[in-house]
């Protein structure tokens, strides 16, 4: 990958700086850290994150100023081909996330832990954690859980492993969910996702996603942390946000839900390049005079 680190100018013509801003308008020349979103919060500076999966995109994005990478276990469903994410490997997640490293110069690489590499044990998270950081380079990773996960999110952190926790709807849950609901409706299980956001925090974790729960909860949520929150379909009231890139570059075929906005329209335009190149080759049209050697 050639792709350079930004300069200021650059990162000052993506996002628009604020004053006292650590993300965006600040770090230029080094990779983003967990004491650097740590500031953002205390600053009130929100930020963005998206998910990536290979190099290309996530250079794209690296230069684009984005300040936190997700290699999520989402590769499954947005990327590979699964249905749901609870299929991918740890040897896919190292492939991946070594590739989004590979592509990145500034960006905090955060990978995921997929589904049962860490729920056996604190000492199999131990393990699988070590392989994303040592194989693939990523600088933290995250695991889906509250209080059920505090125990190996506290061993990883006292391992100096830095950790994002993600609560709410975890998507590794499906078949127990049932689907994909909205999480935290109704004072007992708002009550919950509350003692699961102190549970994680109170365990080290770095920041925490709060997936698919009501606006005003994740808001009282993100006023009770010290650390930052991330929400994605969880109002405007968190720190960050986060989306699955294939959903905000409309390359997801169907319907997508409710909570993303849709940045781009990649599928047509990738797919009306295909039609043109194939119409082109067809008729002769491609290669021309100045695609040929003499
Ligand atoms: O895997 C993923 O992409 C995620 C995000 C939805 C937060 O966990």
């Amino acid at each position: 990958m050639n792709a350079s680190p930004l300069q200021p100018a650059q990162a000052q013509n993506t996002v628009q700086s604020q004053e006292g801003a650590v993300l965006y308008g600040g770090i230029t020349n080094r990779r983003v850290t967990v004491r650097d979103l740590a500031k953002a919060k205390q600053h009130g500076e929100r930020w963005a994150m998206l998910t990536a999966y290979d190099a290309l995109t996530a250079g794209v994005f690296d230069e684009a100023g984005i300040p936190v990478l997700l290699v999520g276990d989402s590769a499954g469903n947005c990327h590979l081909g699964y249905e749901t994410t609870v299929p991918v490997t740890m040897d896919q997640m190292v492939m991946l996330s070594a590739a989004v490293v590979r592509g990145t110069k500034r960006a905090l690489v955060v990978a995921d832990l997929p589904f049962g590499s860490y729920q056996e044990s604190s000492a199999q998270a131990m393990h699988n954690a070590a392989r994303l950081l040592k194989e693939a380079g990523v600088q933290a990773v995250k695991l889906e859980g509250g209080e059920r996960s505090a125990r190996s999110i506290e061993l990883l952190v006292e391992a100096g492993i830095p950790v994002m926790a993600h609560i709410g709807l975890t998507p590794q849950s499906v078949h127990a969910f049932g689907g994909y609901p909205v999480q935290g409706r109704g004072d007992e299980a708002a009550h919950r996702l509350l003692r699961d956001a102190k549970a994680v925090q109170q365990a080290g974790a770095f920041a925490v996603v709060l997936e698919a729960v009501p606006a005003d909860l994740a808001a009282q949520v993100t006023e009770q942390l010290a650390i930052p929150t991330v929400g994605i379909g969880a109002g405007v009231g968190t720190d960050a946000q986060v989306l699955v890139w294939t959903d905000f570059a409309g390359m997801t075929a169907g319907r997508v839900p409710k909570f993303v906005k849709q940045y781009a329209d990649l599928r047509t335009v990738l797919g009306g390049a295909a039609r043109e190149f194939a119409a082109d080759v067809a008729s002769g049209a491609f290669p021309a005079a100045e695609h040929s050697f003499s």
